[in-house]
């Protein structure tokens, strides 16, 4: 093979053996469906999934039912965008197109936060908001935000602000404590982190107060007549059937 030099990490990260060896033997000796079998190996698959979750949770911080699996650092802006429909959103320059877009579609006003002299957050400026969306690192600048500091001065403006941290940059650099930083959201991909494509993990803190954006199957406990009886979370936004084959090496991309 020809050996090349890869700077593009920000963009994509490219595969370990190991997380290509997971893929492969997931999809030659493990694959199934999970949530919907009862057979040995739906079962094994189920024990999979759950087991990743957990390593994603302590992996930032959080305990496995405040970790939802989605397709990416998008899926899950537009998720959390639509769970905050019709508020004021304070955005800012940092911000990804992919955590901007989303909320500029949903919001009721957007205000955007000043940057400082060094491009960062200027925490003696930010705005009034009820949402506060914070790129924890920008994709541009590659500078690491200081979070925990945003989120304390957004809560000085507004205690009650619901804070959004996009972490797809970051999440490869630094480590990341959701309960330390105290964000109410957060988001990344995998890919970025040397798992695959098509999968990415949504941090909420308190799952029990939002409702689902999306509906399918495997969210549903129960049908009564027109009443529809969720799942508890992480399952209820968890609809249709998950990347499987990328979960299944998730855990080993981030071990
Ligand atoms: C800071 C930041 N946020 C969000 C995204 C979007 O990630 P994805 O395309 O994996 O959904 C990127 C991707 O480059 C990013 O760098």
């Amino acid at each position: 093979m020809n050996k090349i030099i890869y700077l593009d990490a920000a963009a994509s990260y490219q595969k370990s053996n190991a997380v290509i060896d997971a893929r492969v033997d997931f999809l030659r000796n493990k694959y199934a469906n999970s949530g919907r079998g009862i057979c040995a190996r739906a079962v094994d698959v189920d024990n999979m999934l759950e087991n990743t979750r957990r390593v994603v949770a302590d992996f930032i911080g959080a305990n496995a039912q405040q970790i939802v699996f989605t397709a990416g650092t998008t899926d899950a802006m537009n998720m959390i965008a639509r769970m905050l429909a019709g508020r004021v959103v304070a955005v800012s320059d940092l911000d990804h197109h992919s955590a901007r877009l989303p909320f500029e579609q949903l919001a009721r006003e957007i205000k955007v936060c000043p940057l400082n002299q060094n491009l960062d957050i200027d925490l003696n400026d930010v705005p009034v908001a009820d949402v506060m969306v914070i790129t924890a690192m920008s994709n541009v600048l590659g500078r690491a935000q200081d979070v925990k500091k945003i989120i304390a001065a957004a809560r000085e403006k507004n205690p009650n602000v619901i804070t959004v941290v996009d972490a797809a940059q970051y999440v490869v650099h630094n480590d990341i404590d959701v309960s330390a930083w105290g964000c109410d959201f957060l988001c990344w991909s995998g890919h970025k982190i040397g798992a695959d494509t098509g999968v990415g993990v949504l941090y909420i803190k308190n799952p029990d107060d939002f409702a689902p954006v999306k509906f399918g199957g495997g969210m549903v406990n129960k049908i009564i007549g027109n009443d529809l009886i969720l799942n508890n979370a992480p399952d209820k936004f968890e609809a249709g059937t998950l990347p499987l084959t990328q979960i299944s090496a998730l855990g080993v991309a981030i071990e």
